[in-house]
């Protein structure tokens, strides 16, 4: 099992520049499933959930081709054949997202057989709002041993009100609604630009959508879907951590190929706390030494407000700041796995339920740490960048799936950062995971 040795200290300085985003990638491939055309899409980050999602199109009877080399970001799918409409336990508990395909499984082949997701590290995560929602357009939905069975000749439009805000859930039941008979019409729906994002490719196919990126999307059914060539967002997450990266080793830090408005939230928090920010271009955001790091409270919120996806990160910036920073997190009831490992490289948190207190500035040492999650995973990076001495990151697979070789391009703006394939791991350490 790969691991990252860091030895902390180096301000980053330079250019890095930002991959497509995951989280849009990932609905983006599901939509194929809507068209027998292909469709190409670009800018697809080459990392371990989208070749996960390959796997999951592929098993299913789709042509998935990654692109390598040159065009290593390219993807071309064709879903011409879905000989077996069935997201299987092996691959849905690797990656929840797969419950992504159930809607378009249905709105194109009538029938989808998917695998419940179990909770995961952060959280609980039912899926009890898409099924809800395939319910009221007319499919029917069963569930025996572990896995959910929905059936529907054609789905027909209705009228969907989400009772908690969710971004899968609004881009699954988009995927369904574009190709459902009538209208739909969804409320309180997710605002996040991944669903702005899959909204603009289904656009590019042939649906008609109205509203997306708003909380009202209404969406007129049509008979059918064709291919399309699309362009992926910069991953604003990526970006974020990037930005946090720089603040927190004080370097001076140039982040290309991102999309500064997705990233307002984040940009305004860095700011309060005393980071240097200039916005060079729609595309381009600088970070370099401001005033002394000092306290800034965050609350996770649905975009436009501070992501969940960005509070790990944050809080090992908030180590380094000095005073008080509070921390909420609303989104996801467990979402603090990486608060025991950044204290044990000397951070001084308090967790109360949703509530995390951090005291800074503190210093923090190197040591041996755990990797839970992909974004607790990106924290202890950070922290490391910042620690003295040399610590080692262990179960680097969770970095893997979502940052696209981020050694390699935190190296290349002066981290000193290294993967180790298998280094102090016993053949028993490797089978206990
Ligand atoms: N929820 C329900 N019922 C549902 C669906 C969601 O109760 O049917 C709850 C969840 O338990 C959670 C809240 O609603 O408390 C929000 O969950 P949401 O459905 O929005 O999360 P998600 O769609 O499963 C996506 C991202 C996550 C990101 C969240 C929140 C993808 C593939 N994943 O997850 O990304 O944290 O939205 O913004 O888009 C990550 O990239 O590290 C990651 C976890």
């Amino acid at each position: 099992m790969d691991k990252y040795v860091i030895r902390g200290g180096n301000p980053l300085v330079g250019t890095i520049r930002v991959s497509g985003a995951k989280n849009s990638a990932l609905p983006c491939m599901a939509a194929a499933i809507l068209t027998e055309d292909e469709v190409i899409l670009e800018n697809i980050p080459q990392v371990r959930d989208i070749e996960t999602e390959r796997r999951l199109l592929a098993s299913m009877g789709a042509e998935v081709e990654l692109g390598t080399g040159e065009s290593g970001h390219r993807t071309t799918l064709c879903c011409r054949t879905l000989s077996d409409p069935e997201a299987k336990y092996e691959i849905v508990k690797t990656m929840r997202a797969s419950s992504l395909v159930l809607g378009p499984l249905v709105a194109r082949a009538g029938m989808a057989r998917v695998a419940m997701p179990g909770g995961c590290a952060i959280g609980g995560r039912p899926i009890d709002m898409h099924i809800k929602g395939l319910e009221k357009m007319g499919a029917t939905i069963t569930q025996a041993h572990g896995y959910l069975e929905a059936r529907a000749d054609r789905l027909r439009g209705a009228h969907l009100v989400f009772s908690k805000i969710t971004v899968t859930g609004t881009e699954d039941l988009l995927m369904a609604a574009v190709l459902a008979q009538g209208e739909t019409l969804m409320e309180n729906c997710a605002c996040e630009p991944e669903v702005t994002d899959l909204a603009a490719l289904l656009t590019a196919m042939g649906a008609k959508i109205l509203g997306a990126g708003t909380p009202t999307i209404r969406v007129l059914g049509v008979d059918r879907l064709h291919g399309a060539h699309y362009r992926i967002n910069p991953d604003r997450i990526e970006a974020g951590t990037f930005l946090i990266a720089g603040a927190i080793t004080g370097g001076d830090l140039i982040v290309a190929n991102c999309n500064a408005t997705h990233l307002g939230a984040v940009i305004a928090k860095l700011r309060e706390a005393g980071v240097r920010i200039d916005i060079l271009g729609p595309d381009t955001v600088r970070v370099r030494p401001g005033n002394r790091l000092r306290a800034a409270d965050i609350s996770t919120e649905e975009y436009p407000g501070f992501p969940t996806d960005m509070q790990a990160q944050y809080m090992a910036l908030a180590t380094q700041a000095e005073g008080v920073s509070v921390v909420t997190e609303n989104i996801f009831e467990n979402r603090f796995m990486h608060v025991q490992e950044l204290v044990r490289m000397g951070a001084d948190i308090k967790v109360d339920g949703r509530v995390a207190t951090v005291r800074g500035a503190t210093r923090l040492s190197a040591t041996a740490v755990m990797c839970s999650d992909l974004r607790a995973s990106a924290s202890l990076v950070l922290a490391a960048l910042v620690a003295d001495g040399e610590s080692i990151l262990d179960r680097v697979y969770h970095m893997d799936r979502g940052y696209e070789r981020i050694e390699e391009k935190l190296a290349g703006v002066g981290a000193q950062i290294k993967r180790m394939g298998n280094i102090f791991a016993s053949k028993d350490e490797v089978a206990a995971v």
